[in-house]
């Protein structure tokens, strides 16, 4: 079974809060990410699909428009870099392949052991400051520079090492 009964009791704890079923989509998305790994797995958009009772294809789409859900595996620490126009015309392409350098991975892969993924994102809506990363659904890293991404690389290995008590 894709949800636990948890998960679907949690999910079904909020239709009361809303007009329709349907309303509930991108919290119950939330929902599942948060306690599947951190993204949503195909099992996972029939089975929100069939509670929300709602159309597979409506579930996906949603999933694909909006950069904080993954229907693919990432890393623990998912950086995504914008690479639409400002942030292209701000060295974006630099930051790509200054991770790809860093990291060994290619955007849409995965580091062995999955620490970090990289992937390219469209406009975070933060054009002012490009060029933009941004670390999971953590605030914004803006004016980002190919210097930078040495110690931020760095500073999330020590931050998880720190979760995890190594
Ligand atoms: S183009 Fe990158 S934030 Fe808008």
């Amino acid at each position: 079974m894709p949800l636990s009964h948890e998960l679907e009791n949690r999910i079904r704890a909020e239709f009361p809060k809303y007009p329709e079923k349907r309303a509930v989509l991108l919290t119950a998305l939330h929902f599942v990410q948060e306690e599947q790994g951190g993204w949503v797995a195909p099992d996972c958009i029939l089975a929100i699909a069939g509670l929300l009772e709602i159309d597979p294809i409506d579930v996906k789409e949603v999933v694909s428009f909006y950069h904080m859900f993954h229907d693919h595996a990432v890393g623990q620490s998912h950086l995504q870099v914008c690479t639409n126009l400002s942030c292209s015309m701000r060295g974006a392409r630099g930051l790509v392949r200054g991770l790809e350098e860093i990291l060994g991975v290619r955007p849409g892969e995965m580091t062995p052991g999955g620490e970090f993924s990289v992937e390219e994102v469209q406009c975070l809506g933060s054009c002012g400051s490009a060029p933009v990363v941004q670390v999971n659904n953590e605030p914004f890293l803006e004016n980002v520079a190919l210097a930078d991404l040495k110690s931020l690389v760095a500073g999330l290995q020590t931050r998880r090492r720190a979760a995890v008590g190594e």
